[in-house]
């Protein structure tokens, strides 16, 4: 497949999304490239936009300002892809939950850890808060220039319910392991509630102009055989298989973070086009036994992007030189860090785009 060059952005003929491309199979020796957490404390421009807002979620909440911060890195940088700006925890707060997120701190939310907790959930109270980040999609798909790919997203079931039953992050989310060997008819009721939510969530994402869908399940490693079947491989299939049964065209990308070896079950039972590689993937491992079922993104470990300089030139080299044989977009291993410089991500652009070298 050809690749439409960055520089062509209002083409009156149909331009090509190298993104769209990489994830129907196109194979480019510069492959597309776009960065989780691309919109965020790193950026000047959003911490700017960030103060005007007043809380995090307002911002999610507020279409004009949220998509300003959508396309912000886009216009920057000029990735193939922008991710919609919104917060995977925007799903429990729609379905009626105290979530807010504190200065330094991260989300807090009143934890819900009985089955009257569960009862006292809205799932037909969301309307109003999806219409906005609905909304906001819309406005970006507007604005972006015609190459660049628009993504929308959700958390996984999974992760979203360790915050949801945890109250907030921890470095294990060891909360919800209490309720998954104590209550799982409890887990279970709270992970299908939160499927099908996200499938109408995910849907109206679609409907209003996303192109590309990223489930982020960031709490997915750790888990026992039967646990990661139950738990993730199992939900996750059916939210693909929802969105799926509306949308077929539209290309999902699964992320379990931390999965490890499990990426390759995750593959061929969730019936994902494309997964995102954590940081701990073996290139080897990635090039052999992924890639060739579907096209893979990653795997850049975000720190060593903060860092900079020859040491993230030879990586970038290897990460390149292992994967762009095949269907390939260059990320991250997981998110952008908030002390990242700017000139560290142009650098890396550059690279993958073949002038840094
Ligand atoms: O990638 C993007 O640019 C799109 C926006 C996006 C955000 N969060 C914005 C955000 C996306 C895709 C997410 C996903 C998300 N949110 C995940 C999955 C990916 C991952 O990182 O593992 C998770 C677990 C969350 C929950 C969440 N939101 C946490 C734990 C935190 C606090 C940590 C932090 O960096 O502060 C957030 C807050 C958050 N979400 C910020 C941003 C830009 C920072 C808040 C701020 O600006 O004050």
């Amino acid at each position: 497949m050809k690749t439409a060059p960055q520089s062509v952005s209002r083409s009156p003929k149909r331009v090509a999304k190298p993104l769209l491309g990489a994830l129907r199979g196109a194979v480019s020796a510069q492959p597309p490239i776009w960065l989780m957490r691309q919109a965020g404390r790193y950026l000047p421009e959003y911490r700017e936009v960030r103060a005007r807002a007043g809380s995090f979620l307002d911002l999610c909440y507020t279409p004009a300002l949220a998509s300003e911060v959508t396309l912000q890195p886009v216009r920057r940088f000029g990735l193939d892809a922008a991710i919609l700006f919104s917060d995977i925890l925007v799903v429990p707060d729609a379905l009626g939950q105290n979530v807010r997120f504190v200065e330094g701190e991260g989300p807090r939310l009143d934890p819900i850890r009985e089955s009257g907790d569960l009862a006292a959930l809205r799932p037909d109270g969301r309307e109003g808060k999806f219409d906005k980040v609905w909304q906001t999609v819309g406005e970006v798909a507007k604005a972006l220039p015609e190459p660049v790919a628009l993504i929308g997203f959700c958390g996984a079931p999974w992760t979203v319910a360790t915050y949801m039953v945890g109250g907030r992050g921890s470095p294990d989310q060891v909360e919800i392991w209490l309720f998954a060997y104590r209550d799982p008819d409890f887990l279970q009721a709270l992970i299908d509630l939160l499927t099908e939510v996200s499938v109408d969530y995910l849907s109206g994402q679609i409907a209003a102009g996303a192109e590309v869908i990223q489930i982020f399940d960031s709490w997915a490693g750790n888990l026992a055989d039967d646990e990661f079947q139950r738990w993730v491989v199992a939900p996750t299939s059916r939210l693909v298989a929802g969105v799926k049964a509306r949308y077929p065209e539209v290309p999902v990308i699964g992320f379990p973070r931390g999965a490890g070896p499990r990426y390759e079950a995750y593959i061929r039972e969730t019936r994902v086009d494309a997964v995102s590689c954590d940081t701990s993937l073996c290139l080897d491992y990635i090039a052999g036994t992924l890639q060739c079922k579907v096209a893979v993104q990653g795997n850049l470990d975000p720190l060593l992007l903060m860092v900079g300089g020859d040491r993230l030139d030879r990586r970038v080299d290897g990460i390149l030189e292992a994967l762009a044989g095949g269907p390939f977009i260059f990320n991250l291993g997981h998110g952008i860090l908030p002390r990242t410089p700017t000139d560290h991500v142009t650098r890396l652009i550059r690279r993958v785009r073949g002038g840094g070298k």
